[in-house]
C-alpha cells in the first residue's frame, strides 16, 4: 500500500524531507502558506533527484507524488508519517501541532523537526501527546541519514519503535535519545565548536576561513568516519582508551576552551564574520554551494560504503532492504522467454559523471559487468560456485555510447544471451533509461578453471543454466548492433 507523508513547513528542512520521502516511494503532501513554497521544493528536489537514487546500489522504489494544498487539515488528513517543520518557535509549534491534531489519524506519527525543544515541551496542551515526539533531522536531510528520535515519558515503546522503522525505511538512522534533553546530543555539541569558532574570531585568532581549513583538512575527516571515542581510543595507541584519558586528562582543567562564555553577539562581531565569510564563500552561488556539497557527501558516503563502516554501513543495510523488494528474477528458469532479462535496475551515482556533465565512460563497463556478473548468477554461476574452482573471464568487450545519461538517471541493462555452449558465452547488455537506449555492450567470455586459470566446460550446475537460458533466449533474433566493429573513418 502506498504510504503518505505530510510536511508542514516546506523550507529548507521541511524540503529535505518531502524529498527523501518522495524519492523513497511515499506520496507527499506539503502544507506552507509562503507562496514561493513550491518553487523553493523544486529546487531542493531537484538537488536530491541527482544525488539520492545513486547513494543506493539497488533501485528505489518508483518516485511517490508530490502535492501543493492550501489547506493544512487536507495535507495531513490519511497521513501516515507528519513531519512538521515550521521556523523554531515554540508558540507557532504550540499552535500548528494542535491544527495537525484536530484533522490528522489517531495513529500517525507527527515528528518535529526542531533543533531545540524537547518532546515534552512539544506535547504542552495536546489532548493526545502519546502522538508526537523529535525526529530531528540534518542537512541536507535527503542524503544524511542522521535523525535523532527523542520521545518524552508520554510515548510508548511500541509506538518509537513504529517510528524508528519508518525511519528506517526511508534510509535514514534514527538515534534513539533515551533521555530528553534541550537541543538533543548532536546540536549541543555543534553549539560547543560554535562557541570556541566565535571566540576565535572574535579574538583575531583565526578567520572563518582558517577555522574551517582547521576541521576539514583534520579532525573532520576522522570525525566522518569513526566520530569521536574511536578516534581517540585509536589515538591512545596500544594502551588503548585508558591511557588516552590518563595522558589529556589533565588538560581539561587548564585554560585551553572559553566555552562556558559566550561571547556578546554584537552588530560588530556579526558583521567581522560575515565579511570573513564574503571573502572565503562569496564567489559561489547558494546553489552552487549545496552542488558542492552534495557531491562531496556523495562521494564520501559512497568510499565509506565500499569499508562497509559508517555511514557507508547503513547504505548497504538501506541496500539489502531495496533488493528485498526488487523485480529481478534469482534463477534461469524463472527469466521470461523471447526477451531480454533485467539484470541491473539502479539510478547513476554522482560520482559516475564527469566533466562533460553525463556518465563517464568507464561507467559503462562498470554497469555492464554488473550486469555480466548478474547474468552469471542466473545460470548458476554464483559465489558457492565461484568458490569451487569455476569461473568465467571476460575475452572481449563491445561499448557503443549511444545517448547520453546524467547523474539521477534510473537504468536499466536488460541482457540477450546470444550463445551459451561449452566453454563459450557470448552477452549482449542494451541500457536504456526508460525506453530510450543509451549504450549496448557486448561480451564475449569463456568458462575458466580458477585452478589452471584455462578455459574448461563449466559444471553440471551452470550447464544446466545455460541450458534454460538458451530455451529462453534461443528463438531471439540477433540485435541489429551486434558483431558490429567500429567502422573505419573516411
Ligand atoms: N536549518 C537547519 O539546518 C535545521 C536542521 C535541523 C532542524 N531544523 C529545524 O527545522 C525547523 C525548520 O527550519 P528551516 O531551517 O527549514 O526553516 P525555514 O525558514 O527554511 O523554513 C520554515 C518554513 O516554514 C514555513 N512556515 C512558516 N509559518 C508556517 C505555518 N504557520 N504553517 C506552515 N508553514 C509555515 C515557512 O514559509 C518556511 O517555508 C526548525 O524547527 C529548525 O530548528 C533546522
Amino acid at each position: 500500500m502506498m504510504q503518505r507523508a505530510a510536511i508542514i513547513g516546506g523550507g529548507v528542512i521541511g524540503g529535505g524531507w518531502a524529498a527523501r520521502f518522495l524519492l523513497n516511494g511515499w506520496d507527499v503532501r506539503v502544507f506552507d502558506p509562503d507562496p514561493e513554497a513550491e518553487r523553493k521544493i523544486g529546487e531542493v528536489l531537484d538537488n536530491a533527484r541527482r544525488s539520492l537514487p545513486g547513494l543506493s546500489d539497488a533501485p528505489l522504489p518508483p518516485e511517490g507524488r508530490l502535492s501543493f494544498h492550501a489547506d493544512m487539515g487536507e495535507a495531513v488528513k490519511g497521513a501516515d508519517w507528519i513531519q512538521e517543520s515550521v521556523p523554531e518557535n515554540l508558540a507557532l509549534k504550540h499552535r500548528i501541532l494542535a491544527q495537525i491534531q484536530a484533522a490528522c489519524d489517531a495513529g500517525a506519527v507527527i515528528g518535529s523537526s526542531t533543533s531545540g525543544f524537547k518532546p515534552s515541551q512539544l506535547q504542552e496542551g495536546s489532548a493526545a501527546p502519546g502522538q508526537i515526539l523529535v525526529a530531528h533531522p540534518f542537512n541536507p536531510v535527503y542524503l544524511l541519514p542522521l535523525v535523532e528520535l527523542v520521545p518524552s515519558a508520554a510515548n510508548d515503546a511500541g509506538f518509537v519503535e513504529r517510528a524508528a522503522e519508518v525511519l528506517r525505511s526511508i534510509g535514514s538512522y534514527p538515534l534513539h535519545v533515551r533521555k530528553e534533553i534541550d537541543a538533543h546530543i548532536a546540536d549541543r555539541l555543534l553549539e560547543a565548536v560554535w562557541r570556541e569558532a566565535l571566540w576565535l574570531v572574535k579574538d583575531g585568532i583565526a578567520t572563518t576561513e582558517e577555522i574551517d581549513n582547521a576541521i576539514r583538512y583534520g579532525f573532520g575527516i576522522r570525525w566522518a568516519q569513526m566520530g569521536l571515542f574511536e578516534t581517540y581510543r585509536v589515538a591512545g595507541g596500544e594502551a588503548g582508551m585508558k591511557h588516552f584519558m590518563a595522558q589529556f586528562g589533565p588538560c581539561l582543567a587548564w585554560p585551553w576552551t572559553r566555552l562556558t562564555d559566550v561571547p556578546e553577539f554584537t552588530e560588530e562581531l556579526v558583521d567581522l564574520i560575515a565579511g570573513q565569510s564574503d571573502a572565503q564563500s562569496g564567489a559561489f552561488g547558494i546553489r552552487e554551494l549545496e552542488r558542492i556539497r552534495d557531491n562531496n557527501l556523495v562521494a564520501m558516503m559512497r568510499a565509506l560504503k565500499g569499508q562497509d563502516w559508517g555511514a557507508g554501513a547503513l547504505l548497504r543495510a538501506h541496500d539489502a532492504r531495496l533488493k528485498a523488494g526488487t523485480a529481478l528474477v534469482a534463477r534461469a528458469a524463472d527469466v521470461a522467454e523471447g526477451v531480454p532479462v533485467l539484470t541491473l535496475a539502479r539510478a547513476v551515482p554522482l560520482d559516475w559523471t564527469d566533466y562533460n556533465g553525463h556518465m563517464t565512460e568507464s561507467r559503462y563497463l562498470d554497469a555492464f559487468a554488473q550486469s555480466t556478473d548478474r547474468f552469471m548468477e542466473l545460470i548458476g554461476c554464483d559465489a558457492e560456485y565461484i568458490a569451487g574452482g569455476g569461473s568465467y573471464f571476460t575475452a572481449e568487450s563491445h561499448i557503443r555510447h549511444v545517448d547520453e545519461v546524467h547523474a539521477g538517471a534510473r537504468i536499466e541493462v536488460r541482457t540477450q544471451m546470444l550463445l551459451g555452449e561449452g566453454r563459450k558465452l557470448h552477452l549482449f547488455h542494451a541500457m536504456y533509461e526508460g525506453e530510450r537506449l543509451l549504450a549496448t555492450g557486448e561480451h564475449f567470455l569463456l568458462h575458466v578453471d580458477l585452478g589452471t586459470r584455462r578455459s574448461c566446460p563449466p559444471g553440471p550446475q551452470v550447464a544446466e543454466g545455460l541450458a534454460l537460458m538458451s530455451r529462453a533466449h534461443g528463438g531471439m533474433a540477433w540485435p541489429e548492433a551486434a558483431g558490429a566493429a567500429i567502422r573505419r573513418a573516411g
